[in-house]
């Protein structure tokens, strides 16, 4: 897309489409790539872009912001986060327009000295805050932590337009439209929970916080700085932001593994045989050497319960599975069901380190605990089947 989009009176997109970036942050893989939009709004007397996009993007968004300037000058750049994918090109504004004013509050300043050397021209905001552009009023929120502690959506009072910033953001270039109504749903709200299992999923109780804070507020249209931008109903991506904050997970389990030689595997075809007894349908086994580790961060999101099951690697836990136990623990979802098993060979380990991970992680545990020597006998793949429908029964509840 080489033009602005018009997204509301007014008000443009700017944003771009990025394939070139293989890993977001340089851990999240991105096969559909992602989108940096950015916005401007062109008020009677003054114009305000929010946000920028990541460096690399000079050209094509210079480009957009000029066509929709359309000869005006930019007055205001409202920096709602400095995340570089955003704030990449604050230093080329200043330089084409030196006199260009920066909205940020009390955080945004040392980040902007930091990053950009930019230390006047600066107006400090607070929540509240408004700036009068003519015909269209902004004002401030501040969202410390969503995602950085600078964060903060700005919401225009008269379209009723929330920039949200990454909040409500998704993996996921814009393939043709840019709107929910112009897209296959599935489609982005598949990336938008990976998203957030990756990005926000740390910070749900400010989630829940924000989401208060924005109830006094008549939202209309929702765009944030990621992804797709909400027109259609609102209620609905809000909707599924309050779910995901609250850990309110669908009917379904995932069943995580970690294996050398396929004996812990056929442990967790075992557990998941047991969840479909307790008729359970939705379940995604995954083995953690081949499963990026987002898309099974968004699934324990999406769903109720979850088991995980480790082989001994050098009396430890295998090195895939402690990496999605410490990403689990970073994070720490509520409300969910978790089943755990463990094997072993000539040393025990990885039960033992799965004990500790239930103890720190506080999650309700389904029993049996079990933990197999070498290949597992009919016997231990009964447990791993009882573990499986036990932990079936409580997800249905
Ligand atoms: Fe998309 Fe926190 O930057």
């Amino acid at each position: 897309m080489y033009k602005p989009v018009l997204a509301n009176k007014d008000t443009w997109w700017l944003g771009v489409n990025d394939y070139e970036t293989d890993l977001f942050e340089s851990l999240w893989p991105l096969p559909q790539g992602v989108a940096y939009n950015a916005y401007i709004v062109l008020g009677s007397t003054a114009t305000a872009a929010i946000d920028t996009v990541k460096g690399p993007y000079l050209d094509d968004y210079i480009s957009k912001l000029t066509q929709a300037l359309n000869g005006r000058p930019l007055n205001y750049l409202v920096v709602n986060h400095m995340e570089p994918d955003h704030a990449g090109l604050i230093s080329q504004l200043k330089s084409r327009w030196p006199s260009l004013k920066f909205i940020g509050n009390a955080k945004t300043l040392p980040m902007l000295k930091g990053y950009h050397g930019i230390t006047e021209n600066i107006i400090t905001v607070k929540d509240g805050d408004t700036l009068d552009l003519g015909g269209h009023v902004l004002r401030f929120a501040t969202v410390p932590m969503l995602h950085w502690p600078e964060s903060m959506v700005t919401f225009d009072t008269s379209t009723g337009v929330l920039f949200s910033n990454d909040s409500f953001g998704g993996f996921g270039a814009h393939e043709g439209g840019i709107f929910d109504d112009e897209k296959v749903r599935s489609r982005w709200e598949d990336e938008m929970l990976r998203y957030y299992a990756c990005i926000v999923a740390k910070y749900s109780n400010i989630v829940q916080a924000a989401l208060s804070k924005l109830k006094a507020l008549d939202i209309k249209n929702i765009f944030p700085s990621h992804g797709t931008l909400f027109r259609d109903d609102i209620r609905q991506v809000i909707s599924l932001y309050d779910k995901w904050s609250k850990c309110e997970g669908e009917k379904g389990a995932v069943v995580v593994y970690g294996s050398m030689y396929g004996n812990t595997r056929r442990m967790a075809e075992a557990v998941c045989t047991g969840l479909s007894s307790a008729k359970v349908k939705d379940i995604r086994l995954y083995d953690s050497s081949r499963t990026d580790p987002s898309y099974i961060l968004r699934d324990i999101w999406k769903f109720r319960g979850f088991a995980l099951l480790s082989c001994t690697y050098n009396t430890q836990l295998y090195p895939s599975m402690e990496a999605i136990c410490s990403k689990l623990l970073n994070r720490m979802p509520k409300n969910k069901v978790l089943g755990i098993a463990g094997s072993y060979s000539w040393s025990k380990g990885a039960l033992t380190a799965l004990q500790g991970f239930a103890e720190k992680i506080k999650l309700m545990k389904v029993e049996p605990e079990v933990e197999v020597y070498a290949s597992p006998t009919p016997e231990d793949l009964m447990k791993c089947c009882e573990l499986g429908k036990n932990l079936g029964v409580s997800v249905n509840e």
